[in-house]
């Protein structure tokens, strides 16, 4: 029996079409590794439960570990990001799926406790929530040893398990999937980049010549500047790590503080992980110029002042989907994308299915390298082994055909010893 809560069922024929046409872009994930793990079945009697965004990208990790044996559980790992299409397709295959867009915080709660009721055995989570949740609220999964170990998606999930370790209350041993290079280097850097540009080009607003304020220069910061200066805009960039912001200065983009970039900036993206990027002053709001767009890549909607700016505003039209305008007291008007939560996300599809490929590929078989060292992991975080990490390169530059060196003997002792000087 599948358990499930979507908002339509009937949207089911329109998702299998998104599942089909992402499953051709996802070789690793949805030829390689899922054909294996139909013969070898892997996950036979694990209960896997992600919170992920419901994609057709994340549908098709879902068919691999399904393919492996395991009994898939899913929810939204954000209220506005989940293809409710997809969410149905998936129902049919036997995914037991709790999302829906536009959910409410109540409701995104209710779903990932859908999902821990299943006793899980492996949670892969995208932000923390659900395995923060299972830490408050499950307590039992982790000392039964129900939970055998958990896999994080996101950078920002990252963040809040490491200050876990830490504070020496992280109980599960957790892998941060989002640091492996086969992850953060394309799904981060070229996924937010490409993802930005479809959703700001669904409005139809010209970057060329435009001044664009990209607020960070991390993984996904960094992709977004270089897409929008290969759109003809003047790229500022702020950020508060030193070596970051020499390295946007010296790839020739402006840096200055946000409070400077604002009164010229035509379109403000943020990508940081932090919280009030733009302070949720007065102040601050006056200095925005007259229409200017705001949009949030960060994971969560605090990153630009979502709250306060809707409280400033005197005046909130949707212009279009997932766009509104806010006015303000003054009469300026800005126009905030996705409620200050993912842009990329929710105007558009999300990462390319070529990139999730490999995210999902490392996904996959790390559900499966869990299974087979489950009696020797321990709580706390766990890299992911440079083994899986390379596998999935490999993987992924056979199937576009691509060849690369080996080293030889020779020059593996040389690079691994130190004798051979001038
Ligand atoms: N939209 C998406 O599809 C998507 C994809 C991957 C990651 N993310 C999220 O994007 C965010 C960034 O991820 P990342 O992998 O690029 O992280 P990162 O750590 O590589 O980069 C973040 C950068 O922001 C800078 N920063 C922090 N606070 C700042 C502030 N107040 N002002 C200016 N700069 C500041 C940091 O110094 C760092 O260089 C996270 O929340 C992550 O979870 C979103």
């Amino acid at each position: 029996m599948v358990n499930y809560k979507v908002a339509d069922e009937n949207l089911a024929i329109q998702g299998k079409e998104a599942l089909y046409i992402a499953e051709s872009k996802m070789p690793v994930t949805t030829k390689v590794i899922r054909k294996r793990f139909q013969k070898e079945k892997p996950l036979d009697g694990i209960t896997i439960a992600g919170c992920l965004h419901i994609t057709k990208e994340t549908g098709n990790l879902a068919r691999t570990l399904k393919a492996g044996g395991a009994e898939v559980y899913l929810c939204g790992s954000n209220p506005l990001s989940t293809q409710d299409d997809v969410a149905a397709a998936l129902v049919q295959e036997g995914i037991n799926v709790f999302a829906w867009h536009g959910n409410t915080d109540e409701e995104f709660y209710w779903c990932i406790r859908q999902c821990l009721d299943a006793k899980p055995n492996i949670l892969i989570d995208d932000g923390a929530d659900m395995i923060v949740t299972a830490h408050q609220e499950y307590e039992d999964l982790i000392s039964s040893g129900t939970i055998i170990a958990c896999q994080e998606e996101t950078t920002t999930g990252v963040k809040r398990f490491r200050a876990m370790d830490k504070q020496g209350v992280l109980k599960v041993p957790l892998f941060p999937v989002n640091d492996a290079r086969c992850k953060n280097h394309f799904d981060n850097e070229l996924g937010t980049g490409q993802g930005i540009v479809a959703a700001i080009y669904g409005m139809h607003v010209l970057f060329a010549g435009k001044n664009v304020v990209i607020a960070g220069y991390g993984h996904c910061s960094s992709g977004m500047a270089l897409r929008a200066r290969g759109l003809g805009a003047n790229v500022i960039v702020t950020e508060v790590d030193p070596i970051k912001a020499l390295q946007a200065k010296f790839s020739g983009y402006q840096v200055m503080p946000i409070e400077k970039a604002l009164p010229d900036a035509d379109i403000i993206l943020t990508a940081t992980g932090c919280k009030h990027v733009i302070a949720p002053t007065k102040e601050m709001f006056d200095k925005l110029k007259n229409g200017v767009i705001l949009g949030n890549l960060g994971h969560f909607d605090i990153e630009v002042p979502t709250k306060e700016l809707y409280e400033y505003a005197k005046e909130i039209k949707p212009i279009r989907s997932n766009v509104e305008e806010l006015i303000f007291p003054d009469g300026k008007k800005i126009y905030l994308l996705a409620k200050g939560r993912l842009a990329n996300l929710v105007l558009s599809e999300g990462h390319p299915a070529e990139v999730m490929d490999m995210s999902f590929g490392l996904q996959s078989l790390m559900s499966e390298f869990i299974v087979k060292n489950k009696d020797e992991l321990k709580p706390g975080m766990i890299d992911v082994p440079i083994e899986i990490d390379d596998r999935v390169g490999f993987l992924k530059l056979q199937s576009m055909g691509v060849e690369i060196d080996k080293l030889t003997e020779e020059q593996y002792n040389y690079i691994h010893g130190f004798l051979e000087g001038t």
